[in-house]
């Protein structure tokens, strides 16, 4: 039995399994397991434990949602092109009920307008975008802060 409260499931969706050969100029050119391990030293200094997960399936990503409020405390989503349309998504989302953060690498705001719509709007504790990797060390300090752990 763990009491740490400090497990953050890391949710990758679809096309991330070939991050490294989506643009560079927009994704930045490094693969998945560099992401996952750049990820997994953010937050070990931050006083979390993160568990990824990746697919390619809808059905798949709502399942893992099911699932995740026995196996983590919080929850990091990048759900790629699914952010902006899939309700199914969302509603999984809603009732894992773990306090969560979207993340892009790319800067959706300036990029085409369908890009700018989230259907986890009302459902993260914040949305952070553009900052390439950085920005899932910021997502894993505000539920660092949000479940009262390490340094966050
Ligand atoms: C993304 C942005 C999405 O619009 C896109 O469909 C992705 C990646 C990002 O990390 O910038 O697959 O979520």
């Amino acid at each position: 039995m763990t009491t740490a409260h400090n497990r953050v499931a890391v949710l990758h969706g679809v096309n991330f399994d070939i991050l490294d050969r989506r643009d560079p100029a927009i994704y930045g050119g490094l693969s998945l397991n560099e992401l996952e391990t750049k990820i997994k030293g953010w937050a070990r200094e931050l006083g979390l434990e993160a568990i990824f997960f990746q697919t390619n399936s809808e059905g798949e990503f709502v399942e893992y949602l099911h699932r995740a409020p026995e196996l983590a405390d919080a929850a990091l989503l990048n759900a790629g092109a699914w952010t902006h349309y899939s309700r199914a998504i969302a509603d999984a989302l809603d009732v894992a009920a773990l306090p969560a953060v979207e993340v892009h690498l790319s800067d959706v705001e300036s990029r085409e307008g369908w890009r700018k719509v989230s259907v986890f709007d009302g459902l993260v504790l914040a949305k952070v975008s553009g900052k390439g990797p950085d920005g899932y060390r910021d997502a894993l300090a505000v539920l660092a802060r949000k479940l009262g752990v390490g340094e966050g």
